[in-house]
C-alpha cells in the first residue's frame, strides 16, 4: 500500500491536476499488487472523489484527520460521518504534526481511532519517536506505547472488519493501517535505514500479535513514512514487516509518486 499525504498543499483545482497526472503516468496493470491511496486536504476531497471513482486504477482516498465527536458545537471540525458520506475509505490519525502542533495526546488519538472505526473508515494510525527518544534508545518502547494507547479497549474484530465492497467504509485490507513515522525523518531528507524501519515495524506487529492474535496482526498493514522517495522505496519495502509507505513531499510530484507506486507493485 502506498499512501500519499498531501498535508496542507493543493487547492481543489491543483488537486485535480495532480491526480490526473498520476493516473496518466500509471498503466492499469502496473498497480496489480499495490493499493494506492491519496490523502488530500478536506477542501479537495470532493474533487478527488469525482476523479477516481470508477477509474481503472482503483486509486483510493481519505482524509488527514477527523473529529473525535460525531456532531455538535465543534467549530472547524469534520466528522467521520461527513468523511464516510464523501466515500473516504481511510483517515490518518495521530500524525506527529497533529500531535505536536495541535496538542493531540494519546487519549485524543484513541478517541479519533474509535471515531473512524465507528464510521467504517480505516484509520491510518501514525506513531513515531522524536530525535531525543531515538538517541536515548527507547524508540521501540515509545512506539509500542503509542500503539497500545491508541488501541485501548478495541477488539480484534474491530481491527479486521472487512470492507463491504461498495468502496464506502472499511477498505479491502481490513480495519486498521499503522504508519511508523520517525519524527526526525519527516520532511528532513533523512530516511530511516531499512534495518531501523524494520526494527520498529516488526516490534509493532509483534505487539499487535500479543494483544489481538497472530491472524489480526498479519492482517494489519504497517507502513513506513519519512522522506520516502522513489530512490529509497525498494530498500524500505524489503523489510519483512513493512507493507508499504506513507509518502509526504514526494506524493506532490506526480511522476515521483507514480514511480514509488510502480516500485511497490
Ligand atoms: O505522513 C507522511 C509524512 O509525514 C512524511 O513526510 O515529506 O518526509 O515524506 P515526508
Amino acid at each position: 500500500m502506498i499512501a500519499g499525504n498531501w498535508k496542507m498543499h493543493m487547492t481543489h483545482l491543483e488537486a485535480i491536476g495532480l491526480v490526473q497526472k498520476v493516473v496518466f503516468s500509471l498503466k492499469e496493470n502496473e498497480l496489480d499488487t499495490a493499493e494506492v491511496v491519496v490523502l488530500p486536504p478536506f477542501t479537495a476531497l470532493r474533487s478527488v472523489q469525482t476523479l477516481v471513482t470508477g477509474d481503472k486504477l482503483g486509486i483510493g482516498y481519505g482524509a488527514q484527520d477527523l473529529a473525535a465527536a460525531d456532531s455538535g458545537a465543534y467549530t472547524g471540525e469534520v466528522s467521520g460521518g461527513m468523511l464516510s458520506a464523501l466515500g473516504c475509505s481511510y483517515v490518518a490519525v495521530g500524525h506527529s504534526e497533529r500531535r505536536a502542533l495541535h496538542g493531540e495526546d494519546d487519549a485524543v488519538v484513541a478517541a479519533k481511532v474509535n471515531a473512524a472505526l465507528r464510521h467504517g473508515i480505516v484509520p491510518i494510525l501514525c506513531v513515531g519517536e522524536g530525535l531525543d527518544v531515538r538517541r536515548a534508545g527507547t524508540h521501540v518502547a515509545h512506539c509500542t506505547g503509542q500503539l497500545d494507547a491508541a488501541l485501548e479497549g478495541l477488539t480484534a474484530e474491530q481491527l479486521t472488519a472487512p470492507g463491504d465492497g461498495t468502496g464506502i467504509g472499511a477498505g479491502p485490507g481490513g480495519g486498521l493501517v499503522i504508519a511508523y513515522e520517525p519524527v526526525w525523518a519527516i520532511g528532513t531528507g533523512e530516511v530511516a535505514t531499512p534495518e531501523d524501519a524494520q526494527e520498529v515495524c516488526g516490534a509493532l506487529r509483534a505487539r499487535l500479535a500479543e494483544r489481538f492474535g497472530t491472524e489480526t496482526a498479519q492482517s494489519v498493514r504497517i507502513l513506513y513514512g519519512g522522506s520516502v522517495k522513489a530512490a529509497n522505496t525498494a530498500g524500505i519495502l524489503a523489510g519483512a514487516d513493512i507493507d508499504g509507505a506513507l509518502v509526504g513531499g514526494a506524493s506532490l510530484d506526480a511522476d515521483e509518486f507514480a514511480q514509488i507506486c510502480r516500485i511497490a507493485a
